[in-house]
């Protein structure tokens, strides 16, 4: 069995697949029994005293430090990787890719740096969750996110680049992008949205977003939108929510106008 080779520096780490902020999700049950399995092998040392079968995830800190090790590909039960509010360095291993069934990958308020790998797309038959925020990662997104339809996707907070515009499509079923916070540079005016989503949180605050706003955006089911700080021009399309949302939604632009913003002159 693999976790025999295991080094025992490892073993904080695997604790920690326990260990998240009392406001997150509770660990799946499978992941449990198989973390309790490990936890066994090792002799239930008691420097893992929170691994007790009888509760639920603990709720405890720990300030893991290093890389991600690349080993947790295989873990092939595993479905939800929550690492974050950490200080691990290094890059996202691409053997994440490998976990057949991972439909949650939290890796925020880390220290990770390099590019996202274009691995992860392979992930795409669960709807994933992949929370990559308040981190250092860089470059430009992989061309393979362009198919992929994720659950939910935050990456704020990080020093991304080049085009964004990949993320949507007429075609994309994500109802939550947050990309807020980066160095993100794409045309919005050309962005595609489905129409029949039913719900659609958009962050893009803080990037260097220019064009203008779809008119159809007013068409959509819209519950959150915040474009401020980029480098938008144009009329505020009129309809839908988008003059519901306070102006700070839209402020901060090159010249975008129109309600909730001052009248286009
Ligand atoms: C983690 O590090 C922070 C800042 O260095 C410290 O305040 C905190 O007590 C540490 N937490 C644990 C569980 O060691
Ligand atoms: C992984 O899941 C398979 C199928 O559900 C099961 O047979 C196997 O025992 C599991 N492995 C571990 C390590 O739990
Ligand atoms: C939009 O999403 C709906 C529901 O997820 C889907 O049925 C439809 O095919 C999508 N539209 C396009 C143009 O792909
Ligand atoms: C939008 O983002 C800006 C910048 O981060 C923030 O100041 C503002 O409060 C946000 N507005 C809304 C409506 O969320």
């Amino acid at each position: 069995m693999f976790l025999a080779r295991l080094p025992l520096l490892l073993l904080p780490l695997l604790s920690f697949f326990l260990c998240r902020p009392a406001s997150a999700i509770l660990c799946h049950p499978e992941d449990k029994e198989v973390l309790l399995r490990i936890k066994s092998s090792f002799n239930s040392p008691y420097i893992l005293p929170s691994w007790d079968p009888n509760t639920d995830c603990c709720y405890c800190w720990l300030n893991l430090t290093g890389p991600i090790p690349s080993f947790l590909g295989q873990l092939k039960n595993l479905t939800q990787l929550d690492l974050s509010f950490n200080k691990l360095t290094g890059s996202i291993p691409d053997s994440l890719s490998t976990i057949p069934g991972l439909g949650y990958i939290g890796l925020d308020r880390n220290q990770l740096t390099g590019k996202i790998p274009a691995s992860l797309a392979n992930l795409k038959g669960n709807n994933l969750y992949l929370i990559l925020s308040h981190n250092s990662l860089s470059g430009e997104l992989p061309a393979t996110f362009a198919g992929v339809d994720f659950g939910k996707l935050d990456l704020s907070r990080n020093r991304l680049q080049g085009d964004a515009s990949l993320l949507f499509g007429g075609s994309k079923r994500t109802s939550d992008i947050d990309i807020s916070r980066n160095q993100f540079e794409f045309d919005l005016s050309t962005v595609e949205f489905n129409e029949s989503l039913w719900w659609l949180y958009l962050y893009m605050n803080h990037n260097k977003i220019y064009g203008s706003i779809p008119k159809a955006v007013a068409g959509l089911e819209l519950q959150f939108l915040n474009v401020s700080y980029n480098r938008l021009c144009g009329e505020i399309p009129v309809g839908g929510r988008l003059q519901s949302f306070d102006y700070t939604a839209y402020f901060h632009n090159r010249c975008l106008c129109g309600a909730p913003l001052d009248s286009c002159k």
